[in-house]
This record gives C-alpha cells, sequence and structure tokens, in this order.
C-alpha cells in the first residue's frame, strides 16, 4: 500500500520497504565486524549473554520508541524532539545524534573501505596459497598503508551520497530487499564450513559458554554498546526512518522481526568467526582486524572459496551500504529541514565533511598509529566513544522522552495505530521505558566510568 497521503514528505513505499529498510540499516557491519571483534575482546561467552538480555531489555524497546517519536514527529531526529516538546531543550538529543551520525560515520568508512579491498583482493586470487601467518601479515600491510585505505574510503563515502541523494523509496528500499537474504545464506553457508573445521568447537565454547570471571562493568558498557550499535539507536537514526513509515504499519512488529534478524546475524557471525580463529591458531583478541584475518583462511579451506570470497566481500559491502545510508540519512534529513539545504547540496556538504574527518580514522592505522589520547587511536576514541557513550546515553534520553514526558496517549496512539490494532504487551512496553531501561543505563553507564563504585 503507497504511503503517501499523510504528508508531502518522503516515504517508505510498502511494509516490506520498511523492514527491508531498517533492517538493512541495523545489519551491517556491526554484525560481522564489530560484534565479533568486541566479543573477542571481550571473553565470549559471557559477554554474549548480557549482549542478549540488553538487546532484549533495552534494545527492542529503544528502537519501537525510536519509530514512534519519528512517525509522530514527522521530522528528522533534531525537528521530531522540536515539533513534539516546542519551546523545551529536548532537541539537543536530535543535536548530540547528529554529532553521532559524524563520528560514527568517520570510523565506520574506514572499515567499509577495507570491504572493498577484500573485494578486490578476492577478485585477483591474492589469498591463495597463503597461510594463517601470511594472511595477517598482508591485511596489516595493507591497513597500515596511506594512500589505498584513503582512496577506498573515499569510493564508500561517494557510493553512500549518490545513493542517499537519490532519495528514499528510489535508493534504499530498493538495494536491501534482495541482498540482505543473500547475505544471510551465505553466512549460513560460512558457518557451516567453520564448524566442519579441526577444534571448531573450542571456538563455539569461547562463544556460547559464559565464563563470569571475564565479566567487569567495563565488559557490560561494551555489551550495552554493542547491542545500541548493533540495532542503530540512539542517535535518531530510527527516528529519521520512523518518519518515513507509513500509517498503517504496525510498528511493534517491525521493531521485533528487524532486532531478530540483526541478532541472529550478529550470532551467526560469531559462529563463523570463532571456530575457524581457534582452528587456525589466531586469538580471538585480535581487535579490529578480526574478521578481516579470518575470513580469508575459511575460504582458502573450502570448496569453490575464491567464488564464495568474491560474493561475500560483495554483499558484505553492500550491508555496510544499507548502513551507511541510514548515518548519512540522519544529517542529510537535519540540513534540507532546519537548515533549508537542498538535497544535493545537503548530501554534499554532510560526506565531504565526514570524510574528512573520515581520513584520520583511516590513518590511525597507518601514519598516525602512534598519536593516541587515553591510550586509544583516533579510530579507537571514535569507535569507543560513540557506541558506548553517544549512543547509551541517547538511547536514555529517547526513552525518558517518551516514557515521561510524550506519555502513555501517544504510545498508545501509535502502537495501535489509532485503536486498530491490539497491543498485548503495551503495559510491559511503558514500564520498561519508564523504569527498566533508564535505570539500567545509568546504572551501567556510572558504574563503568567509575562515577559511582560498588
Ligand atoms: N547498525 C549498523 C551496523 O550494525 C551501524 C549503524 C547504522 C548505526 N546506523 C546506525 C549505528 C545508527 C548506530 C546508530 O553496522
Amino acid at each position: 500500500m503507497a504511503n503517501i497521503d499523510f504528508s508531502k514528505r518522503d516515504s517508505f513505499g510498502s511494509k516490506f520497504g520498511v523492514i527491508a529498510a531498517t533492517a538493512g540499516s541495523a545489519v551491517g557491519l556491526g554484525n560481522i565486524w564489530r560484534f565479533p571483534y568486541v566479543a573477542g575482546e571481550s571473553g565470549g561467552g559471557a559477554f554474549v549473554l548480557i549482549y542478549l538480555g540488553f538487546i532484549l531489555l533495552i534494545g527492542v524497546p529503544v528502537m519501537l520508541s525510536e519509530f514512534i517519536i519519528g512517525r509522530r514527529g514527522q521530522q528528522n531526529a533534531f525537528g521530531s524532539f522540536k515539533k513534539l516538546a516546542p519551546g523545551k531543550p529536548w532537541y539537543l538529543v536530535g543535536l548530540m545524534g547528529i554529532i553521532a551520525a559524524f563520528l560514527i560515520l568517520a570510523f565506520y568508512s574506514t572499515i567499509a573501505g577495507w570491504t572493498l579491498e577484500y573485494i578486490m583482493q578476492s577478485i585477483t586470487n591474492s589469498f591463495n596459497g597463503k597461510n594463517s601467518a601470511e594472511l595477517k601479515q598482508s591485511f596489516e600491510i595493507f591497513q597500515s598503508g596511506t594512500f589505498r585505505p584513503i582512496l577506498w574510503q573515499l569510493i564508500f563515502m561517494g557510493l553512500t551520497a549518490w545513493i542517499v541523494f537519490s532519495g528514499i523509496k528510489d535508493g534504499i528500499e530498493k538495494s536491501t530487499k534482495i541482498l540482505m537474504p543473500l547475505l544471510f545464506v551465505l553466512i549460513i553457508i560460512l558457518c557451516i564450513r567453520a564448524v566442519t573445521l579441526p577444534g571448531a568447537i573450542e571456538g563455539l565454547e569461547f562463544l556460547f559458554k559464559p565464563d563470569f570471571s571475564k565479566i567487569t562493568w567495563g565488559v557490560v558498557l561494551e555489551a550495552l554498546g554493542q547491542a545500541a550499535f548493533s540495532l542503530s539507536i540512539g542517535m535518531g537514526a530510527l527516528i529519521t526512518y520512523g518518519s518515513y513509515i507509513g500509517k498503517d504499519n504496525n510498528l511493534s512488529t517491525t521493531a521485533i522481526q528487524v532486532s531478530l534478524a540483526d541478532t541472529a546475524i550478529a550470532l551467526l557471525a560469531g559462529v563463523m568467526i570463532f571456530p575457524a580463529v581457534f582452528s587456525f591458531g589466531l586469538k580471538p583478541d585480535e581487535g579490529f582486524g578480526l574478521v578481516f584475518i579470518v575470513l580469508p583462511n575459511i575460504f582458502e579451506q573450502m570448496a569453490g572459496g575464491y567464488f564464495f570470497s568474491i560474493i561475500f566481500f560483495i554483499l558484505l559491502a553492500v550491508a555496510a551500504l544499507t548502513s551507511t545510508i541510514s548515518v548519512l540519512e540522519v544529517v542529510v534529513a537535519y540540513f534540507v529541514e532546519e537548515l533549508k539545504m537542498s538535497r544535493k547540496k545537503a548530501t554534499i556538504i554532510g560526506s565531504v565533511s565526514i570524510s574528512a574527518i573520515g581520513v584520520f580514522c583511516t590513518l590511525s592505522f597507518g601514519g598516525l598509529s602512534n598519536f593516541k589520547i587515553f591510550n586509544k587511536t583516533v579510530f579507537g576514541i571514535f569507535d569507543y566513544l560513540s557506541a558506548n557513550i553517544l549512543l547509551p546515553i541517547g538511547a536514555f534520553l529517547i526513552v525518558i522522552f517518551l516514557g515521561w514526558f510524550l506519555g502513555k496517549k501517544v504510545i498508545v496512539d501509535e502502537l495501535s495505530n489509532n485503536g486498530t490494532l491490539k497491543n498485548r504487551l503495551l503495559g510491559l512496553f511503558i514500564f520498561i521505558i519508564k523504569f527498566i531501561a533508564p535505570v539500567a543505563i545509568a546504572m551501567v553507564f556510572l558504574y563503568s566510568t567509575g562515577i559511582i563504585k560498588l
């Protein structure tokens, strides 16, 4: 059904379009690159368990809250707050989201650029005949370079800008519908190869057998940050998308389906990576490069690995692209609606300025690798600051805004589509966003930053 009746703004054309675009935003490098590297550094199983708890307790409710705010506000992240709370400072939450979008896209485009390099390396068959140590070495040589990684990053930003410029329905919706299911199938194939490798069981144990001695408040914060990052919540991307969702869409169903798909892909990525990590004698806490070192090893060990590697890295790049467009869209929608720019100008200014910052993230693996603040590189700081600090604060303020400021009537209206849908979990949802989610986020935050000591 077409959703053109409620405003003149661009909107998603179908129910499946909504799910495809939102899932496209959620599923990306966060699942396939970030989840394994953070889980690997945070000790595995116990981290995964806490992460799953946060998805359920905080992730799904916050996603739903963002949809409600966006569809109600019919504006970009900043404008929706301004419209729903006129004269109040809530729009600052939107502004914080726009800053977070700059940080996220700056470092995300570095890794997205790596996926393009790996498409090339797959096509030129350059993993062929290399052992685990050699594959690691060639990754490190590429990563620490200057020209190539920056060029790939800029190409990726260009692609993102091009899709964002071409508009919501044509650009975002069409590209996600076919490719996401294909990615899912390919990951399953790779999981099967991974778990049949010799010594695979050690990896599965690492991922699923919780060792609670590994848990610190820092790890809990990492789990919260990863849950938020993976679901694209806490910075208004889903407020912006929510504003494009039609009035007849069942928001709760969409939030649950998208979260399920996103979490399934993250867990499958873990099943694909960790058995291989142990089987090839690598270490789970390898860091940012983990999947780029492990995956070529898997392709080397499988029949048809040459073709699978090409398809996989193409799909990974596409998954990254459907995420980057949702981040850039936050900035562009803000520039267009609040600063009254044309869509073209907004896209160019947004993507060029983000790319300029992004280059420093890419260089922090090479020329700037010794430049550290709080023992982190520029890339490390952007990654940590956005996922673990800005997104949890954003998520906290979003649920407070909906639960305590907008209140029950708006929630009931939006969840029931003005009385046409039944919502059995309404009471639970309101209880979570008013009490459980804000208290949980605040606690994790205060303990892990040492503001409060146990
Ligand atoms: N969720 C995406 C991923 O997992 C990244 C992403 C897209 C994102 N939009 C976002 C993260 C908004 C935080 C906020 O790759």
